[in-house]
């Protein structure tokens, strides 16, 4: 679908006009330069690549440390339809970044799965030009009747969040609402659909989970879903964070090692947030994601919308920029592109590489939360 309003060509070439205005460059490119313009940077030299969508912020899960139970409960006060963006309003912002740089994107939550009409929003926003990645991070408890729907509308793959099979586990970090066979069957059915690599997200918790993880891998293994081991990150106000409840990714891999050993694989692309490994009898492949102890900021090339229209610049954001009031009040494509670049041209964010430095007086901040923007 071609826009008639902002062409691809000018969207690209805007972030320059921006970015001239911003950081007083030179007025002019040269003609190489026009030819070919650079990647929009930011305040550290980090294009612009990942879109990441929160589509609603309501989930079926309470996992603790996302949604307690004791916050979330019946009467809490989810965004009300009119609030959230449209699903014209998000093709648009997906239609302003991908003229920007982005060639990624992801639909999170909450849980993506409880907006009906998913199909007809993956269909248009895999149509954009530019997209050369469509990906969607779900608990897979509604996957298994939609995923043939949404491999035929394009979507290319689906990240599943699952921290245990271990029944007790499983649904002690679900907030008793998961069921283990339906998340496993939703899983089935992407694979069956062709929406692979599948990558199954486990947010890795001391005392908690860290018991089962070698139990998991072992299920998967000789699959080729990508089990990616997360340290649990201080994200949000609300999951009572300590330090103490993080694994380090080197402490688990010592202990994966034991048992399989492992073999370093390269990135699959620069800014990746996983550190990939093999099975060294070939059994598959697995990652580490190590925010915490391994911070992963100076490649971060991810912008966040959240559900009613606020793009957050990091996971650990304290405030964004809304851009749903100009979206309701008329602003074109190009006014919209003025607005990302700006935003993107003076981004510095690096939350993960300070937290190292002083962890307590981070905690003071209040941080988006993770349910608004889906991780
Ligand atoms: P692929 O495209 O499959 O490589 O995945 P991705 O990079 O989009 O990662 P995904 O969305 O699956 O993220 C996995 C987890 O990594 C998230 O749920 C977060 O816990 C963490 N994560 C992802 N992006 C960031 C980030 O920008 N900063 C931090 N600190 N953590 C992140
Ligand atoms: N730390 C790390 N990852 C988290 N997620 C949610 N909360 C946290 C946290 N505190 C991840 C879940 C899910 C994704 C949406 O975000 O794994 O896959
Ligand atoms: Fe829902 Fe995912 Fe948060 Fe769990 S981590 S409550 S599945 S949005
Ligand atoms: Fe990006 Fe912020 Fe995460 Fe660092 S902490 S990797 S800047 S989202």
């Amino acid at each position: 679908m071609q826009n008639t309003r902002y062409p691809i060509t000018a969207a690209s070439q805007l972030h320059r006009v921006v970015q001239n205005t911003v950081m007083s460059a030179p007025p002019f490119p040269t003609r190489a330069e026009a030819a070919s313009p650079p990647p929009m940077q930011d305040a550290l030299q980090r294009p612009l690549h990942d879109l990441r969508i929160s589509l609603l912020d309501r989930c079926n899960f309470r996992c603790p440390y996302c949604m307690p139970e004791s916050e979330f409960h019946a009467d809490y006060e989810f965004l009300k339809r009119p609030e959230r963006l449209t699903h014209d309003e998000i093709l648009t912002v997906a239609r302003v970044a991908t003229g920007l740089g982005v060639t990624k994107l992801r639909l999170t939550g909450g849980e993506p799965l409880l907006d009906r009409k998913l199909p007809a929003l993956v269909r248009r926003l895999a149509e954009l030009p530019g997209v050369e990645d469509l990906a969607m991070t779900t608990n897979a408890m509604l996957l298994a009747p939609a995923a043939q729907e949404l491999a035929d509308a394009g979507l290319h793959r689906v990240t599943i969040s699952l921290d245990s099979l271990d029944e007790a586990v499983f649904a002690r970090m679900s907030g008793g609402r998961g069921d283990l066979g339906t998340v496993l069957d939703g899983i089935e059915a992407a694979a069956r659909a062709g929406m692979t690599p599948i990558k199954i997200n486990v947010v890795v918790q001391r005392g908690v989970n860290d018991h089962t993880v070698l139990d998991l891998l072992e299920r998967f293994r000789g699959t080729s879903h990508i089990v990616r081991l997360i340290e649990f990150m201080d994200v949000g106000n609300r999951n009572g964070w300590r330090l103490e409840q993080v694994v380090p990714s080197a402490e688990l891999k010592q202990r994966i090692e034991a048992r399989w050993p492992l073999l370093a694989v390269g990135r699959n692309y620069p800014g990746e947030v996983a550190r990939r490994y093999r099975y060294a009898d070939g059994k598959g492949e697995i990652g580490f994601i190590s925010s915490v102890t391994r911070p992963f900021c100076g490649s971060c090339s991810r912008a966040r919308l959240s559900a009613d229209g606020v793009l957050y610049t990091c996971l650990f954001a304290t405030h964004g920029t809304d851009l749903r009031e100009p979206l309701r009040n008329g602003a074109d494509d190009e006014e919209l592109g003025i607005i990302l670049s700006r935003i993107w041209l003076q981004r510095a964010d690096r939350y993960s590489e300070l937290r190292r430095a002083d962890v307590a007086e981070m905690h003071h901040f209040s941080k988006v939360e993770m349910y608004r923007i889906g991780g």
